[in-house]
């Protein structure tokens, strides 16, 4: 019987009906109000996932061609994310789940992006090694089972979607960056300005992102307002490459040192076509699978949260009503 799953842990509203690992419907509402403040504000994105998850959902039921009467369980994305945003979601999973006495399915968000390599078509099966890159998190998981995943490393400092995002702020570009400096990016040289490439040399696993920030914020200071709006499109290739470089270092340094048969990517930053095909290049000289997720299974969706609750703990009507969301800390991983 098909699932129902609900994601509202930033600023994209999104629900998915699942019928095991094949996607029936997956919806996603992204809030353009934030635009305008050139980042996410949560007390806004709380109060319009109040709005659209309504919406929102009975469009994944149409679009499944069912009722909430045709969904056995209710799965819910429980954190991390914005606390405001995540109980919107969670109290409407509730509110549907409760009075139909279904069981509710808490899932982790960085499990459901590991997770959108689980669904049809083409289901990737650990172990694998996955980038997890999004506004929110940098991480390396090792993913040798459905049920979670091992941190091989993560950013010391800011995510590599929150840095681009920021870079695209500085470059006048608007939020959310990431498409805004790919597309951009493909007009410049990566090679006009110089960026450093962080933790090149650092041993482990881990990434940092703040100090190529702080890079461009000098280069900018240096050009000036006239200067960077000439060179706009130079300062988005050399920051994106500079970005990919450190994010495919560290997979391939990971590939080093573990025998993981295949790479799988997610998160938003994960649809950035340079990263894709860097990391295909790398998958192929090593003889090893790429899985390719598609673009939207990789930003923020409810399929991926449905697809993890597929192997997470289903908590019986009444022992949900009193659970709670987290903002912070991977409760889903190992
Ligand atoms: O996973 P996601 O949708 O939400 C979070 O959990 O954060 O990721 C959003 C992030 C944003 O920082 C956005 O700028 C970035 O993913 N992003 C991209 C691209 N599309 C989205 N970054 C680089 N290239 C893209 N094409
Ligand atoms: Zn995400």
């Amino acid at each position: 019987m098909p699932l129902l799953a609900i994601e509202t842990s930033c600023d994209d509203t999104c629900a998915a009906v699942l019928d095991g690992p094949v996607v029936l419907s997956n919806v996603i509402s992204s809030q353009a109000e934030h635009e305008r403040y050139g980042g996410v504000v949560p007390e806004v994105a709380s109060r319009h996932h109040l709005e659209l998850t309504g919406p929102v959902v009975q469009a994944a039921l149409d679009e499944a061609g069912m009722g909430l009467d045709g969904i056995d369980s209710v799965a819910v994305t429980a954190g991390p994310g914005l606390i405001g945003a995540l109980l919107v979601g969670l109290s409407t999973a509730k509110a549907i789940a409760a009075p139909r006495r279904l069981p509710l399915i808490p899932a982790d968000h960085l499990h459901g992006h590991v997770a959108a390599n689980f669904l049809e078509p083409e289901p990737l099966e650990p172990p694998f090694l996955c980038l997890v890159a999004s506004g929110g998190h940098t991480l390396l998981a090792g993913v040798t089972d459905h049920e979670g995943f091992e941190v091989l490393g993560e950013t010391l400092d800011d995510a590599a979607g929150e840095a681009i995002d920021k870079a695209a702020r500085m470059l006048g570009l608007g939020f959310p960056g990431g498409p805004r400096i790919e597309r951009l990016a493909e007009d410049g040289d990566p090679d006009a300005f110089t960026f450093p490439v962080a933790m090149t040399r650092d041993p482990g696993l881990n990434f940092s992102f703040s100090g190529l920030k702080t890079a461009l914020v000098y280069i900018c200071r240096d050009l000036g307002d006239e200067g960077v709006a000439d060179r706009a499109a130079d300062l988005a290739a050399g920051f994106q490459a500079a970005v990919v470089e450190q994010l495919v270092s560290k997979v391939k340094r990971a590939l080093d040192r573990g025998d993981w048969p295949a790479v799988a990517l997610g998160g938003g930053v994960a649809a950035n076509g340079p990263l894709r095909a860097a990391v295909r290049d790398l998958c192929d000289q090593r003889g090893i699978q790429f899985k390719e997720v598609r673009r939207e299974l990789c930003t923020d969706n409810a399929a991926m949260i449905g697809s993890a609750a597929r192997f997470s703990q289903p908590l019986a009507y009444p022992d949900y009503l009193g659970f709670d969301a987290f903002a912070t800390g991977p409760r889903g991983s190992r």
